[in-house]
């Protein structure tokens, strides 16, 4: 059941979920890059505050990548209003950008005031330092680290940058136990490792962690050692922020070390629009990680349709091993092929796939008017980025939210494109078997299984990035093989109107 709740005062004004630090110079900008440095509207970081939901006397609150302390302010402001206040509060802010600094100090005393007249304990300790290279020694438990102190609340908007294989951070944190690509994870598995047991953590972060290869092992040490409780979700993505910030959707998680795993979670959104409606749906574990799901995707069934959506799923059981089927990503990244392409086919060339050959449900090639090569150069250098000529199913790697589909599959047939051989550059997956095309039968009932709007709503619930992994589409449950070529004899073209093409599938399938 979904309960629309409106939270006076909380997200009222909502937009954006995260701001710049401030619109200024390209140094600046380089800066608030480098530094991930988006803080936390006073809305979003007082309805971060609502979520903690355990009294404690005293409160140890850590605040890592505390920019000009935003989260630290709201949750002291909560504890100065409620009526059970705490009797201690003592905040550790982290935060590596010396500019913060002084705000920041100004932020906690006026902290310290609203405590004092609350009749709260109030001290602070601020540390201008990086927060991975302070907390790994003591994670790791050095002979002369400092303890790792014990928080019991913690309170995150982390940088989101990426972190290099090579770089300094990866390997301290690998050091720690902790792989990891973004910095972000880095700092949530790293305070979830500060925290004592019963210790709540409420963050904000991007969306990534919750599918994807690069993500899995933390998904698997965060859903270990932390119980989620509440999930909440962006529906649109800010227009203030920009860069990387952007092109994710961002998640607000609050969740409990140590605990039981929970039976039910709440799973809330709004829109980021003012006026803040949040929709709220409290839904079982399973529904949000599947215990067969050796990925251990996190899902966000958000309102009924993402519900029906994930019914419908469920009650498909092929997986695309049991299909005779695999997908790869295209092997053509055209920037380090850059010698063997060609704006237009020639007699010594293969073509070249990418997203702008898709039409309706099939490929269309070669294009006249576009700025991507039509083609590649087939010789002994290519050879291992080609496949051989076939019927193969196209998947776009990157749509974004805003699109009317974030699965878009279409259909590359050799009929209408003669060649022995075909390149797919790597903004494309492509299904295959064994290397090789499918059956046509096969590939028409695929792509529009695909294109269809239940797989489309299913997979928005997993997925709110722009990429469409390879690892994604293999996650997903698929019809039987003779259910997707009973489809794919019905279907003439798998681009055919959205309308249509459900009213088929849910007859054919569901
Ligand atoms: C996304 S901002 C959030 C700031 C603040 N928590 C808020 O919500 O408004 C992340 C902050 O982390 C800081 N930061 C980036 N790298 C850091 C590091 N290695 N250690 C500590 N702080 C860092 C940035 O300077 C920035 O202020």
């Amino acid at each position: 059941m979904t309960i629309t709740v409106i939270h006076p005062n909380v997200l009222a004004g909502e937009a954006p979920a995260l701001l710049p630090v401030a619109p200024a110079s390209a140094d600046h900008l380089d800066k608030q890059h480098e530094l991930g440095q988006f803080l936390t509207p006073q809305p979003v970081a007082e309805f971060m505050a609502s979520l903690f939901d355990i009294h404690r006397d005293e409160v140890r609150l850590l605040d890592a990548g505390a920019g000009a302390g935003a989260l630290s302010a709201a949750l002291v402001g909560r504890w100065c209003r409620v009526p059970r206040k705490p009797k201690r509060v003592s905040v550790t802010a982290c935060e590596i950008d010396p500019a913060q600094i002084v705000p920041l100090r100004a932020r906690l005393d006026s902290c310290r005031r609203e405590c004092e007249r609350a009749g709260i304990s109030f001290s602070a300790t601020v540390l201008n330092e990086d927060f991975i290279a302070a907390a790994v020694p003591m994670v790791r438990g050095d002979l002369f680290a400092l303890p790792a102190p014990c928080f019991n609340t913690a309170i995150l908007n982390p940088p989101y940058r990426k972190i290099r294989s090579d770089s300094s951070t990866r390997l301290l944190l690998r050091s720690a136990g902790i792989e990891t690509s973004n910095l972000y994870a880095g700092f949530v598995a790293l305070v979830t490792r500060l925290l004592e047991r019963g210790g709540e953590l409420v963050a904000i972060t991007p969306r990534s962690f919750c599918n994807g290869p690069y993500f899995q092992p933390f998904r698997r040490d965060f859903l270990k050692t932390m119980s989620l409780r509440r999930l909440h979700v962006f529906e649109s993505r800010s227009a203030a922020c920009s860069g990387d910030a952007v092109l994710q959707e961002n998640i607000i998680f609050h969740a409990v070390k140590g605990a039981p795993r929970p039976e039910r979670v709440v799973v809330s959104s709004s829109s980021g629009a003012p006026g803040g409606v949040v929709t709220e749906r409290t839904v079982d574990f399973h529904e949000i990680v599947s215990p067969d799901d050796t990925e251990q995707f996190i899902h966000l069934p958000a309102d009924d349709r993402h519900e029906q959506a994930r019914r419908a799923m469920q009650r498909l059981s092929t997986s695309l091993l049991e299909l005779g089927l695999s997908v790869s990503t295209g092997r053509v990244v055209d920037f380090r092929a850059k010698e063997f392409l060609r704006e237009q086919p020639g007699l010594d060339t293969a073509p070249l796939i990418y997203p702008c050959h898709f039409n309706g449900g099939f490929v269309h090639w070669p294009k006249e008017k576009t700025r991507k090569p039509n083609a590649i150069v087939s010789n002994e250098q290519t050879r291992e980025l080609l496949v051989p000529a076939g019927v193969y199913v196209l998947v776009k790697r990157f749509t974004a939210k805003e699109e009317r589909r974030r699965v878009v599959a279409c259909v590359y047939d050799p009929r209408q494109i003669p060649a022995p051989l075909v390149g797919f550059e790597n903004h494309l997956n492509y299904f295959q078997v064994n290397g090789h095309g499918l059956p046509m039968t096969l590939a028409k009932g695929l792509a529009a299984f695909l294109n269809s709007t239940i797989v489309d709503v299913y997979f928005r619930q997993f997925n709110g990035h722009t990429q469409v992994n390879a690892t994604d589409l293999r996650s997903l449950n698929y019809p039987a093989k003779a259910e997707l070529e009973a489809l794919g004899r019905k279907v003439s073209d798998p681009g055919m109107p959205q309308e249509e093409l459900d009213a088929l599938v849910e007859k054919e399938l569901f």
